[in-house]
This record gives C-alpha cells, sequence and structure tokens, in this order.
C-alpha cells in the first residue's frame, strides 16, 4: 500500500524487485523460458557443496534441472499415477488417526491434543514416504520406529535452524563455526537415512530385475511402477542424483501440507457454518464409513473451494523468486535481467479488485457455477505457475482433500 504493485526492497542481505499485479506477475511468468530460475536457498546449497552431495529439483538450475523435472514430473503430476496412491494415502490418514486417539488419552486435557502441529508433520512426512519408498517409516508406530523418528526430527530441525540462518549473510561460505557444524549435521542425518532407503530399493530391484523382466517394463504405463523403480529403471539419473531429489522432495512435502491443514482445521473451528455445509457435501457423496479417494473427492467442490480459501487467506509460500535472463518492463519500470524479481501472492490474494470481500472466508467462491468472481489467474495461486511449478501439487491436493473429508 505504501509503495504501490512494484518496489525494491531488501530482506536480509538479498535485494529484491517486489511485484504484486497479476500483469506483472503474468509478464514475468511469460518471459521465465525453458529454465526458469529462482536463485538457491543458500544454506541448502552450500551445504550440498561442502558435503559434495547432489542438488535436487528444488536446487537445480537449467538443463539439470529439466532432466530432473523430465523424470519426476510423469510420476508426480500426471493424474493416473497420483490416483493410484489413494489406497496408502488413506491408510496413513488412518494411522494418523489412531496416533490422534492415543495422544488425546495421554496428553488429557479435555480430549484436546496438545501440539497438533508435530502430529501433522508426522501426516505429511509419512504420506510423502510411503509415496516415495512405497512403505510406511514408522513415525506412528507405538513406540516410533527409532530411525523413522530420528529423520523425522531431523527434518523438523532442518527446518527450524534454515529459518535463522536465511536472515544471516552467507559467513558459512568460509568459516565454519559451531552453529554451522551442528546444522550441517542434521543434513548429515537426513542424507544418511535417505541413501539407505534408496540403497535398500535399489538391491532389491537389482535382485528381482532380470535383464529380461527389465525390457518388459513399460515405462509409458507409469501408473503401474512405484515411484522409486520407476526412477531406478529409467536411469537418467545417477544414484547420488535420485538421493538429492528424494529429499528435496521430501522437503517440500512436509510442512507445507501440514500448515495449509492446520490452518484449514482452524478456519473449521472458527466457522461452524462452513462445516456443517462440508459435512453436508460429504454426506451427499460418500455412504457411511466409506472412505473417499481421488474420484469422490472431485464430486465435493466445496471441499476444494475451502482448501482454496484456506491458501489464499494462509498461505503457505507468500511468493516466489524469478530471476530472468533478459530486461523486462514491470510496471512501467525497466527491470536489468538477473534481477531478483519476488512474485508476491499474498498480497493480491487480498485485492478487493479480484476477490470479493477478500477478508472473508467463502469456499462458493472458487465453484464455477455459483461464482460471481472477476477471477483473474495470476491473481492467485498456492503452487505457483509455469514449467517450474510445485512438483508436488496433485499430490498435496489429494492428501489435504481426502485427509479433509474423512476428518469431518
Ligand atoms: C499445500 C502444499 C504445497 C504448497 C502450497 C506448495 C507450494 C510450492 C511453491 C509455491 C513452489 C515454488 C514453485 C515456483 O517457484 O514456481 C513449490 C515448489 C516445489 N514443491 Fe511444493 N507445495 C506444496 C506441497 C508439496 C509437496 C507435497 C511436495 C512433494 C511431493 C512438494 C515439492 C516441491 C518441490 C520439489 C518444489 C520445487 C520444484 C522445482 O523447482 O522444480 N510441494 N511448492
Amino acid at each position: 500500500q505504501k509503495y504501490g504493485p512494484v518496489f525494491r526492497d531488501k530482506i536480509g542481505p538479498l535485494s529484491y524487485v517486489f511485484v504484486y499485479k497479476p500483469e506483472d506477475v503474468a509478464k514475468v511468468f511469460q518471459a521465465e523460458g525453458k529454465y526458469p530460475a529462482r536463485g538457491p536457498t543458500l544454506p541448502w546449497l552450500i551445504y550440498r557443496k561442502q558435503r559434495k552431495k547432489a542438488k535436487g529439483l528444488l536446487l537445480a538450475e537449467g538443463k539439470e534441472w529439466r532432466k530432473f523435472r523430465s523424470v519426476t514430473d510423469k510420476k508426480l503430476l500426471k493424474v493416473k499415477d497420483v490416483s493410484a496412491y489413494s489406497d496408502r494415502i488413506n491408510n496413513v490418514i488412518t494411522d494418523f488417526f489412531i496416533h490422534l486417539d492415543k495422544k488425546r488419552q495421554d496428553d488429557n486435557i479435555d480430549g484436546e491434543v496438545r501440539d497438533l502441529k508435530d502430529s501433522l508433520y508426522k501426516w505429511s512426512f509419512e504420506t510423502i514416504n510411503t509415496i516415495l519408498y512405497n512403505r510406511k517409516l514408522g513415525t506412528f508406530e507405538d513406540p516410533p520406529n527409532p530411525i523413522a523418528e530420528k529423520f523425522y526430527r531431523s527434518v523438523c530441525s532442518m527446518f527450524d535452524k534454515s529459518n535463522d540462518i536465511i536472515s544471516l549473510p552467507p559467513y558459512y561460505k568460509y568459516i565454519k563455526t559451531k552453529r554451522w557444524n551442528d546444522y550441517c549435521k542434521i543434513w548429515d542425518t537426513m542424507f544418511e537415512t535417505a541413501e539407505q532407503l534408496v540403497d535398500e530399493e535399489y538391491q532389491n530391484l537389482q535382485q528381482s530385475i532380470t535383464e529380461d523382466s527389465r525390457k518388459s517394463f513399460d515405462l509409458r504405463r507409469s501408473e503401474e511402477i512405484e515411484f522409486l523403480p520407476y526412477v531406478l529403471l529409467r536411469s537418467e539419473l545417477n544414484k547420488d542424483e535420485i538421493v538429492g531429489n528424494i529429499m528435496d522432495l521430501m522437503i517440500g512435502g512436509v510442512d507445507t501440507s501440514a500448515n495449509t491443514m492446520l490452518w484449514t482445521l482452524y478456519i473449521l473451528g472458527k466457522h461452524p457454518d462452513i462445516q456443517e455445509k462440508l459435512y453436508q457435501e460429504i454426506r451427499s457423496v460418500l455412504k457411511k464409513g466409506e472412505y473417499p479417494d481421488s474420484l469422490s473427492v472431485q464430486k465435493m467442490p466445496y471441499l476444494r473451494g475451502l482448501l482454496k480459501e484456506s491458501e489464499r487467506m494462509y498461505p503457505i509460500a507468500i511468493a516466489t523468486v524469478r530471476i530472468l535472463d533478459k530486461d523486462t518492463v514491470l510496471g512501467g519500470y525497466q527491470v536489468p535481467a538477473k534481477t531478483k524479481i519476488f512474485v508476491g501472492y499474498h498480497m493480491m490474494s487480498f485485492d478487493e479488485s479480484f476477490h470479493d470481500e477478500p477478508t472473508k472466508i467463502k469456499p462458493e467462491r472458487w465453484i464455477r457455477s455459483s461464482s460471481q468472481h472477476r477471477f483473474n489467474p495470476f491473481s492467485h495461486t498456492a503452487f505457483s505457475f509455469g514449467p517450474r511449478m510445485c512438483v508436488g501439487r496433485r499430490i498435496a491436493e489429494l492428501e489435504m482433500q481426502l485427509l479433509l473429508a474423512r476428518v469431518i
């Protein structure tokens, strides 16, 4: 409001041009080219350089990034492939409910759960891992599997500590302080566990697949093959690159879906009327005791609208960044090539010219037939746009839809 829809400012040590108008956002994405560049999260990148670990989707750029996406997109963004995960996602939800029931008893605070966020982080951690490794890691077991628990705790600490380190000048490129070494140890644990899991799968595959049966796999029917075997059989990524990518998928898939669910449950707690409408919609689609799947949630527009409202009001990623390789005019200003452009979705979500009564939660605004919405496709998206948009989008949507349908 103070500086208008285009301005330059700093976040920590880094300087950005901020854009907040859908017309400018559209221009940025139109100019991003074949290899969209976002710029790295520095502490993550420096750790990998220092320890000689491969990058994954979050950190790679240019042709390397394109190669990673061409393998992962097929398995993670194709509707058929993602639909095939419904049963295992439902299994994790069942474990999550059993865990919550026990926690409610243990916590003993009038049926409430202390630290629901932690339980939701476990839910998203188990869900993404059940897709990546085709097995439950065991954080919901009682007692939890110690390796899974250590892995999970490391992921949570990595998020916490990264937030602190990101805002500092990158001294750790040159000086290894105790703080930096402790941070690296957290990553070491994560990498060791991921490497071990990929190795086990690799060995299983080598034992079970002969040269003849390898030829009989039709990789075009990818929905019939598990994620890791698919990636291994395509043979485009070496083992280090597979681990680097699995790591990035896991990092991308934990705090995002968990926090979005946390906010959605908060909205439901505050709005019993929305809760009731949602309940009626779910009851009209599912019989008592029936589990939702990827097809039944398609018949629940109010549920999908609620998730979109939650993403609009309380976005997990308030922005993304693009670095264009040519000069571009944004909001009447010449922005030189290589400038970091901060595409701010969050501000647009509250702009009255795109969303009626933007401070109100209205799931129905996303239902096409009932919408008076002056919707501009670039005025809201939780998952970003273009070839570099969130690769986990379909998985995130499905896991959140299934969880919400079952919670209600
Ligand atoms: C509510 C849930 C989620 C939200 C809101 C979200 C949002 C985003 C956004 C905004 C980006 C940046 C895209 C860009 O720069 O254009 C992104 C990238 C990414 N997300 Fe998600 N995400 C979610 C869930 C997930 C899940 C479940 C996974 C794992 C399966 C995942 C993995 C990734 C990865 C690996 C990237 C980097 C993609 C690339 O650079 O090619 N995300 N996500």
